[in-house]
C-alpha cells in the first residue's frame, strides 16, 4: 500500500519538513503532545491535497508546504478531540494522546494546534482563506455534534449520515483544494471546482473509513475496529445492512446494543453478519461513485502531472487499508 503513495513522497518529505518547525509552545508538556500528534505515521492526505490543489492552478511559491501544514495542525486537533469523543485508545498504531496524557490534556493539545494553524493561515495575508478557516473549523464541530447527537440512534436514515460525514470530514478536504486554488490566485470557478472535487473525494474517504471500521483489523487499520458500534455510531454499513431485516429484528438488535449489555461475542457475531451481507459492498460501490464524480470535476482542467497526481490520490482513497 506504501508503494501507492510513493508518487508522492516527494511533497511528503518536504510536508514532514515543515511540519517539524518548532510550533513555539513554551510549556514542555504542550510540545511534547503536538508532537507526539503531528509527527506519528499520518498519511498527510490535506496537506498533500492542498499542494497539488495549488500545483494544478500554477502555483509556484516557495511557501507551500509551509502553508499546506495548516492543514495537518486543524486534522491532528481534530483527531485529538475526536479520540476523547469516541473513547479510542489507539491513534496511528500508537497509544492516543489522551492515553498517554489523559483527555483534559488531549483537549489543550487540540486548541493549540487549531490555535497554531490559525497563526499560519493569517501569515498567508489572504482575508477570503482566513474566511474559509474558520467556516470549515465551524463545520467540523457541526459534523461531530451531529453525529454526538445521532449517537445510539438506530433509525438514522443515508441522508443524515451523509450530513455529518461532509461536515467532520470531506469539508477539511474541501478546504485543503480551495485554499491550494485560492493562493495560487485561480478564479472563482476553478476555485469552486477544486472544492467539489476535495468535498467529493472526502465523502469518499469517510465512506471507506467507516466501511474498513467493519472489515478490517486492528493491525492493519493502524485504531480500533467494531468501534464505531460500540461507542453508538450508526454509519451508513449499519445503515445498510439494518435496511435488509424486519422491524422486529432491528428492535431487538437496537435493545441489545443500545443497553450496552451486550458481550464481546455479541458484538463479534454481529459483525461477522454486516461483513457476510451486501451492505459492503453497496457502501465501496457509493465511494467508488463519489471518486468517479470527483474525477469528472477534473476533466475541466488540462492534463498535468498535479492533475494525473489528483487522481491517483483517489484511486488511494478506494484502495488504502489504513
Ligand atoms: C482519520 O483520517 C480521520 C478520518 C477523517 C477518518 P486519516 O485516515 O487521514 O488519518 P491519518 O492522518 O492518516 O492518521
Ligand atoms: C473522523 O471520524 C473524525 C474527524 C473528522 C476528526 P472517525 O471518528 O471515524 O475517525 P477515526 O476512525 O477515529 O480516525
Ligand atoms: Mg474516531
Ligand atoms: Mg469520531
Ligand atoms: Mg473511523
Amino acid at each position: 500500500m506504501n508503494d501507492f503513495l510513493d508518487r508522492f513522497r516527494p511533497h511528503l518529505k518536504e510536508i514532514d519538513n515543515a511540519l517539524n518547525q518548532s510550533l513555539g509552545a513554551r510549556v514542555p508538556v504542550v510540545a511534547d503532545i503536538v508532537q507526539y500528534s503531528l509527527l506519528g505515521a499520518g498519511k498527510r492526505i490535506r496537506p498533500l491535497l492542498f499542494v497539488l490543489s495549488s500545483h494544478l492552478c500554477g502555483y509556484k511559491g516557495q511557501d507551500v508546504y509551509r502553508l499546506s501544514t495548516l492543514f495537518e495542525y486543524v486534522h491532528a486537533a481534530s483527531l485529538l478531540h475526536d479520540d476523547v469523543l469516541d473513547n479510542a485508545d489507539l491513534r496511528r498504531r500508537k497509544p492516543s494522546a489522551r492515553q498517554v496524557w489523559g483527555n483534559p490534556a488531549a483537549v489543550l493539545g487540540g486548541d493549540f494546534l487549531y490555535s497554531a494553524a490559525s497563526a499560519i493561515a493569517v501569515e498567508c495575508r489572504n482575508l477570503e482563506l482566513i474566511r474559509l478557516l474558520s467556516d470549515v473549523l465551524k463545520r467540523m464541530v457541526e459534523g461531530q455534534f451531529l453525529e454526538l447527537d445521532h449517537t445510539h440512534d438506530w433509525k438514522i436514515t443515508r441522508v443524515e449520515y451523509m450530513e455529518i460525514i461532509t461536515a467532520k470530514t470531506a469539508a477539511l478536504m474541501g478546504a485543503a483544494c480551495t485554499s491550494g486554488a485560492m493562493v495560487a490566485g485561480a478564479d472563482e470557478k476553478t476555485i469552486e471546482r477544486l472544492g467539489d472535487f476535495g468535498l467529493k473525494l472526502g465523502i469518499a474517504f469517510q465512506l471507506m473509513d467507516d466501511l474498513l471500521d467493519y472489515t478490517s483489523s486492528e493491525e492493519v487499520f493502524g485504531k480500533p475496529v467494531g468501534k464505531d458500534l460500540k461507542e453508538g455510531k450508526i454509519t451508513l454499513p449499519l445503515v445498510y445492512f439494518l435496511s435488509e431485516l424486519d422491524s422486529a429484528e432491528v428492535e431487538r438488535l437496537a435493545e441489545l446494543f443500545k443497553s450496552q449489555k451486550a458481550a464481546e461475542t455479541d458484538y463479534a457475531h454481529f459483525i461477522r453478519r454486516v461483513r457476510a451481507s451486501k451492505a459492503i459492498d453497496k457502501v465501496r460501490s457509493e465511494a467508488l461513485e463519489y471518486i468517479g464524480k470527483a474525477g469528472e470535476v477534473l476533466a475541466f482542467f488540462a492534463d498535468s502531472k498535479a492533475k494525473q497526481d489528483l487522481l491517483e490520490l483517489g484511486g488511494y482513497v478506494l484502495a488504502r487499508h489504513h
